[in-house]
């Protein structure tokens, strides 16, 4: 069974052709290729785009898409083996898994940490138990990575400059005033080294450096395609002729569970938003964030209404990416 948790367990050239069919079916979004399909999308945190894209997505080919919130409008789930139930869990993960692969061609699945223990965080228990249990394809919809993002943010900068090789990309960190998930950060390491861009990550200290296993696997498919990764809390050389800016904020490892803490240390650093004087110091870069952005605190006005910013367009990108994925995962997956 072939689930979609990770980039990191899929080959560039898979991921291209992922994307390469999500640029035809953007040229032509309505095909029958998953019709009397269906697919659970649980979602145990908000959503805005993931939500609408592959709602639309689902219908477009055809499919029908159900949305459950576990705790809200569906059971709360128990994910523990061998736990005594006697708290809020009505179920366990064994038999809604069973229940919803006995209806459905696809789950798709989106657990944020819970902000408090990264080391229990980190084994994404969530989707990891789901992909265990489920005996039809499971999709990542942001755990601890957001791999759909990644296809639809490689889509959007292939339309804008092509090929991606030897590319300058910066992620930066910018500012937040809360402490927010290393998902989209950690995704943008796997998917800019795995595409073969010059990578460098810019944040405010060591404390704000991601996971070392996501600053591993970009160390390895940097040197493995040629190129350098660099780490740096210089802001000025860090945007210095970057041809692509992507920004997200993230809350440090070092404080995990003691946001209060952070808080006044985070507060210091509110001058890492993304303006047009930093913009200024790069080669004409691009500039994207997964969205939700609050305007004038991660990046300004300026920068989102310029030419430059492909947000909206990555965001797009989305239900195209996903078609792309749901047509591969049941059709092409025996
Ligand atoms: N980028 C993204 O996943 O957006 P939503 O949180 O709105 O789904």
């Amino acid at each position: 069974m072939q689930h979609f948790l990770t980039s990191e367990h899929w080959q560039q050239p898979k991921l291209q052709q992922l994307i390469d069919f999500a640029k035809d079916l953007k040229k032509n979004p309505i095909q029958p290729l998953l019709r009397n399909k269906t697919i659970a999308l649980l979602f145990f945190n908000p959503s805005l785009r993931t939500r609408t894209s592959f709602e639309i997505g689902a219908f477009q080919l055809g499919a029908k898409a159900v949305v459950l919130q576990p705790g809200k409008d569906a059971w709360p789930i128990e994910f523990e083996l061998g736990s005594v139930m006697d708290g809020e869990a009505e179920e366990h993960v064994i038999e809604v898994a069973q229940v919803l692969s006995s209806y459905c061609d696809l789950i798709a699945i989106r657990a944020f940490p819970k902000f408090q223990d990264w080391n229990l965080d980190k084994q994404d228990k969530v989707i990891n138990s789901f992909a265990q249990y489920s005996s039809v394809p499971v999709i990542n919809m942001e755990t601890i990575t957001h791999p759909c993002q990644e296809l639809a943010h490689i889509m959007a900068l292939q339309e804008k400059l092509g090929d991606l090789k030897g590319k300058k990309y910066l992620l930066t960190w910018t500012y937040h005033p809360k402490p927010l998930n290393t998902a989209v950060a950690n995704s943008s390491l796997l998917i800019a080294s795995k595409f073969g861009m010059d990578l460098t990550l810019l944040c405010p200290t060591k404390d704000y450096i991601l996971d070392q296993h996501y600053v591993e696997q970009a160390q390895t498919s940097c040197l493995n395609n040629q190129q350098k990764f660099q780490i740096s809390h210089d802001i000025d050389s860090a945007y210095q002729d970057a041809d692509i800016v992507y920004a997200k904020s993230w809350g440090p490892l070092p404080f995990y569970g003691n946001w209060q803490a952070e808080k006044a240390i985070r507060d210091q650093y509110k001058h890492f938003i993304v303006d047009k004087n930093k913009m200024d110091k790069t080669n004409s870069a691009l500039f994207s964030h997964c969205l939700p952005l609050r305007r004038n605190v991660k990046a300004t006005d300026e920068v989102m209404d310029s030419a430059s910013c492909i947000a909206t367009l990555e965001a797009e990108n989305r239900l195209h990416v996903q078609k792309s994925l749901m047509h591969h995962l049941v059709n092409h997956n025996s």
